[in-house]
């Protein structure tokens, strides 16, 4: 089998890519180790930002995401018990979605079966070869028996744990990484959302996150241990942990209870390896980079690197040369980095690090009370929410 460019990993990076090519004329296979139903119901951070929906929409694949999408036009930050709420909307003119990242994964896997394009489910034992070369190559097993694929290009989209970024030699990358001394414990429950928007709140305890994913259906996340045992968290300590961190000073609790659905622990790291190309190797979205969910832009970087990486490869196969190919790399990163400061910012100031750590505590309090008496800093936290501009 031969295509121009072989995509592993058919998360939201590699689903987006190969639609993105395929609008552009360019040929592509799609990879994915797990099966159908995995993929599509693993469950993800949703928020999405204005570029985000606007680049699904031009990609044709936003119907459902316009009829179910959630959009917001503020969101809440909670500390000492007050709500200060930031119009990101006045702000910015730009709103965000929220719209889980299993439903783009769904509606983007529909449309790539309806246009019967390849798209391999269970690829077993994926490899990659001569990445180095103009003739990398993939090979994999179906069903027990061995396949091979030749390509021109490689686009490593197969996430934070795949074989792509670690195919590459060590000593050409150079890697960042931060692990943080915290987690989130993450629910989902059969509950109407405790606002209609999001709140974001700092407390003694620590944090707490109040989203959603429809008006009957909320989002919640409590700061935990990094190696928290889920068993310790009873149903009723996982309400009494939002109430509290949620609260505010003599008002009643706005968290509504419900019946618990699923419950999961989310680590906090902030990584990114750099270069994003060996070769004739791209990496995109979390092959090459995590951020702590803190800002909500794991997808929407992985969005921001295919719209590069895309534009790219097409240039590449009109026969315009490597150019852009060879910026693609430097292009991401700007963005990156600057998606990493506000992730690791926003981070820093609403999780408890140290448990006696008095000073902390009000240096946080302070930031925030700033945060939110100023007009250029409200502006600086709105502009990074809802979406810095796209180089491309
Ligand atoms: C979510 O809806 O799951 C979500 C929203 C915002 C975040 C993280 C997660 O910062």
């Amino acid at each position: 089998m031969r295509t121009q460019v072989g995509i592993i990993g058919a998360g939201p990076a590699g689903l987006l890519l190969a639609r993105l090519l395929q609008a552009r004329g360019v040929d592509c296979v799609v990879l994915e180790a797990r099966d159908r139903a995995y993929v599509e119901g693993r469950i993800r951070a949703g928020l999405l930002e204005q570029g985000s929906v606007d680049t699904l929409t031009e990609a044709g694949v936003a119907e459902r995401l316009h009829r179910e999408g959630l959009a917001h036009d503020g969101l809440e930050l909670r500390f000492e018990g007050e709500n200060h709420r930031i119009d990101l909307a006045a702000i910015t003119g730009k709103r965000v979605t929220i719209y889980g990242q299993q439903e783009v994964v769904k509606d983007l896997i529909a449309q790539r079966l309806a246009d019967g394009l390849p798209l391999i489910f269970e690829a077993e034992g994926v490899a990659v070869h001569d990445i180095a070369s103009n003739r990398p190559s993939i090979t994999w097993r179906e069903n027990g028996t061995a396949r091979r694929l030749e390509c021109d290009i490689i686009a490593g989209c197969d996430g934070f744990h795949g074989i792509c970024r670690a195919a590459i030699p060590a000593a050409d990358l150079t890697i960042f990484d931060r692990i943080y001394p915290f987690a989130w414990l993450g629910i989902l429950a059969e509950a109407a959302p405790a606002s209609h928007e999001l709140i974001y709140a700092r407390h003694a305890d620590g944090f707490a996150l109040a989203t959603m994913r429809s008006e009957s259906l909320s989002r919640m996340y409590v700061q935990c241990a990094p190696d928290e045992d889920l068993a310790q968290w009873s149903d009723a300590r996982i309400w009494d942990a939002l109430h509290r961190r949620l609260a505010r000073h003599g008002l009643p609790s706005q968290v509504n209870e419900g019946r618990i659905i699923q419950k999961g622990v989310t680590a906090m790291r902030s990584f990114v390896a750099e270069p994003m190309r060996f070769g004739r190797l791209f990496l995109a979205g979390d092959a090459a980079h995590i951020v702590p969910p803190t800002g909500a832009k794991g997808m929407n970087l992985a969005i921001a690197d295919v719209r590069i990486l895309a534009a790219a490869l097409a240039a590449f196969f009109a026969g315009r040369g490597e150019a852009l190919m060879d910026d693609y790399s430097r292009l991401c990163l700007e963005r990156i980095w600057k998606v990493q400061r506000f992730s690791w910012w926003m981070t820093q100031m609403l999780h408890r690090g140290d448990m006696n750590d008095g000073f902390e505590h009000r240096v946080q309090v302070a930031e925030l009370r700033y945060l939110c008496g100023s007009d250029a800093a409200r502006a600086t936290l709105a502009e990074n929410y809802v979406g810095l501009p796209y180089a491309m």
